[in-house]
């Protein structure tokens, strides 16, 4: 099995879904809601994966691969539309500069599966912790369940862009690191201790982007889900 088949192989099924609201952490409503507020950008990511496979020399199993994370995003899409009416915590105003982010991010000329790799990267692996830190137990669970998936796609499109020879230019990474200051930029909640101000964050994006890892203890904790939230079929095997 390749490295492409390897990482289909660790998906495992979940089904959109999302209960009553939930409290989530005093003070994080703001930065919930800009987080909810970027969710545009997933349907995105499917949009430039379905145009990465009109012309690619990669093997079959990466095609299989991106097939399938294209479906996974739709469900993304789904979801987090679903906590945006539970969780409605964004203001117009939130709406609209994401929407002007988002707009940045269509327009930029780099490759689209350059463009997937960075957002999953080292933006949704922002996003996601910050709301499995501080959304509570719905978001929390909302934010496993895509952890798991982008756990792969983060992996899949890094490689899959190497593969190709297409990697990100200064001005995504300003683009990336824009994205992830206006997320955060109101942060102060000091109970959090440094996961509570903004600066933990951007680190976290950086290295998330140039390490291809983080720091971040919660980042980890979203990336590897414990191992009751793992289908059996896509447990580790030692024989
Ligand atoms: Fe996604
Ligand atoms: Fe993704």
């Amino acid at each position: 099995m390749d490295f492409y088949a390897k990482q289909l192989n660790r998906k495992r099924p979940w089904t959109p879904t999302c209960g009553d609201p939930m409290p989530i952490v005093k003070g994080a409503e703001s930065l919930v809601g800009k987080a909810l507020s970027l969710r545009i950008l997933e349907l995105e990511v499917a949009e430039w994966l379905e145009d990465s496979l009109k012309s690619t020399n990669l093997p079959q199993s990466a095609i299989d691969c991106l097939r399938s994370n294209i479906t996974d995003e739709e469900r993304h899409d789904q979801v987090l539309g679903m906590a945006a009416k539970t969780y409605p915590f964004a203001t117009p105003s939130d709406e609209s500069e994401a929407k002007a982010l988002h707009q940045a991010w269509l327009d930029h000329p780099d490759h689209p599966l350059t463009k997937a790799f960075v957002l999953e990267n080292s933006v949704f692996f922002v996003i996601l912790p910050i709301l499995r830190l501080f959304g509570g137990v719905g978001l929390g669970i909302i934010s496993a369940d895509i952890s798991s998936d982008e756990s792969v796609h983060a992996a899949v499109h890094r490689q899959a862009a190497l593969d190709m020879g297409y990697t990100y230019s200064a001005s995504l990474d300003r683009l990336r690191r824009d994205t992830v200051g206006w997320l955060v930029e109101g942060l102060r909640i000091p109970e959090a201790g440094a996961s509570g101000k903004p600066q933990r964050w951007l680190k976290a994006s950086d290295n998330l982007l140039y390490n291809g890892a983080s720091d971040l203890v919660e980042t980890k904790r979203a990336i590897q889900p414990a191992f009751f939230e793992i289908a059996s079929n896509s447990l580790p095997s030692y024989s």
